[in-house]
């Protein structure tokens, strides 16, 4: 296909920013148009019923040109919007004639505000309304529930470079440009992405955003970055589809090649963070497979899978059929592959991976994510998760404030095995924030939680359960430092030297299974 949109000059970009702008073309604006609960169920092409014939104003030329691709008389436009904005509409390439005469102009790409930035993607509806089908190279719109989610993810603090990998319309990279990276580069196979990408730095003036056509890290030569990002395809195809979307027959194929370049392109102390989907194997869990890919310099990295779903093998192949994307007779290979490759869930989340610093144990973990998971718990995991890797755990726990977290839960199974009284058999601590969590056998932690609903210093508490004989009189404070590291890392208490962030103002971690 090729690409509709030119690089213009300063003076047009700035033009038609800031028509947009002024025209309060915004989320919330959009929202309310079309009376969604939230901005991302927003489908591109959809069309409100019965609009006049002439655009109510310039929020209203935006919203049928951009959002649901109408025609426009170029009269209208130039009423509407002025002959200034018209012209540089049209030389940026966002305005076409219609070519089968159906009386006036039109956007070949669609354009809508993400994460208050202006954002350019390839639409799937033609100028009368109908649908087409995707081309191989499509741009990926950034208006989508997952695509919202994996820009949620972004950390706050500042980074030097920030790669975003697969970056389709360049949304991450942009909007680190904007809030926190010095550089931003953002890679992608397709030419058409690449453009698209470039054009959106410029509207909305960024210029510390470096472009990088190619596969995977090529374009990085051997450049590391402080922060790496991807959304790259992970859907499991038997055959390709859509350079967007198609990860191989297991899903992972490119998510994998990210992984394995890390050795050579994140930097000492960096962070890595992907939304993608992968697969659970007989053989090994994801987060075991991924520190595999690391290779070598498996020992340098931690590794963490947070889950937002998983999914049966047998219940993704019934979905690829009821959603239209595989037919009976696929079903029958799709059970082979899965079957062949040893696959026991498909799962799907942020993969997070951090580069040690300074020589110390790496830990690989998998957390379910709750209802108020959010990034801001998945840092907050790591930096606490290093510090028990570091070790010497009694010096820094003991000194240190510890609380109860409001929301745990304990469930006590009874047995009457005989005798006349019920017998407290089976303690099962829970909790869903910062994440799902079940301790089973926990009849000392429910106790050393409970008792914590009183802060309490680590010594504090430790001396208490001696003199209350619940601990022996010789029990090592370092052993004692462990058990209470497993509540904190739990979830049930936490401790004044990495506080959980109680979810602030941080997105949850949505999640959505298909690409
Ligand atoms: C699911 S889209 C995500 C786009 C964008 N990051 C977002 O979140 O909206 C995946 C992107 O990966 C790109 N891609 C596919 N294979 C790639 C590869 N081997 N190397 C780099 N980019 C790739 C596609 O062109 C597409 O733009």
């Amino acid at each position: 296909m090729s690409i509709p949109l030119n690089i213009g000059s300063d003076a047009q970009f700035r033009c038609v920013q800031r028509f947009l702008v002024d025209a309060g073309f915004d989320e919330d604006a959009i929202r309310h148009t079309f009376n969604l609960k939230e901005y991302y169920e927003y489908s591109l092409g959809d069309r409100r019923e019965d609009v006049p014939a002439e655009p109510a104003g310039a929020y209203d030329l935006c919203v049928r040109l951009f959002l649901e691709g109408r025609i426009v008389p170029i009269e209208s436009i130039r009423r509407t919007a002025g002959h200034e904005v018209a012209g540089a509409l049209q030389a940026l390439g966002l305005l076409q004639a219609e070519s089968a005469d159906l009386g006036g102009h039109y956007s070949p790409v669609a354009l809508y505000p993400v994460h208050q930035l202006f954002i350019v993607s390839d639409r799937w509806t033609n100028p009368d309304g109908s649908l087409h089908a995707p081309a191989d190279d499509m741009v990926y719109a950034a208006l989508v529930r997952n695509t919202n989610s994996f820009l949620n993810l972004m950390p706050e603090w500042p980074c030097e470079r920030f790669l975003d990998l697969c970056s389709g319309t360049g949304a991450a990279a942009l909007c680190a440009a904007r809030d926190n990276a010095k550089t931003a580069y953002a890679f992608d196979i397709t030419e058409r992405s690449t453009a698209f990408a470039t054009f959106n730095a410029r509207l909305n003036a960024l210029p510390n955003v470096v472009m990088g056509r190619g596969d995977a890290y090529e374009p990085a030569g051997d450049l590391q970055f402080d922060r790496i990002v991807a959304h790259p395809p992970y859907v499991p195809v038997l055959r390709h589809k859509w350079t967007y979307h198609s990860g191989g027959r297991d899903g992972e194929q490119i998510t994998r090649k990210l992984i394995e370049g890390l050795p050579r392109h994140l930097a000492p102390g960096g962070l890595f963070i992907c939304l993608a989907a992968g697969t659970d194997r007989t053989t090994n869990l994801l987060e075991n497979r991924i520190r595999e890919w690391l290779g070598e310099a498996s020992d340098e990295f931690d590794v963490v899978v947070v889950l937002r779903s998983v999914m049966d093998p047998a219940v993704f192949v019934i979905r690829q059929v009821l959603f239209g994307f595989a037919n009976l007779d696929e079903l029958r290979q799709w059970k082979e592959v899965f079957r062949e490759l040893r696959v026991t869930s498909v799962v799907y989340g942020p993969i997070v991976i951090q580069r040690r610093t300074t020589p110390r144990k790496v830990f690989t973990l998998r957390r379910k994510a709750g209802r108020r998971s959010s990034p801001l718990e998945i840092f907050w995991m790591l930096q606490w998760e290093a510090m028990v890797a570091e070790g010497k755990l009694a010096s820094r726990l003991l000194p240190s404030e510890l609380k109860a977290v409001p929301g745990a839960r304990l469930d006590i199974e009874h047995r009457l095995d005989g005798g006349t009284d019920w017998d407290a058999r089976r303690y099962l601590l829970s909790t869903s924030y910062p994440f799902q969590m079940e301790c089973d056998d926990a009849a000392f932690f429910a106790l050393v939680t409970s008792r914590l609903q009183v802060p309490a210093t680590g010594t504090a508490l430790f001396e208490q359960l001696k003199q209350d004989g619940v601990l022996h009189p010789e029990t090592d404070p370092e052993e004692f430092s462990e058990a209470l590291a497993t509540l904190v890392s739990g979830g049930f208490i936490q401790t004044s030297i990495c506080p959980l962030p109680m979810n602030g103002n941080a997105k949850i971690l949505d999640g959505l299974e298909d690409a």
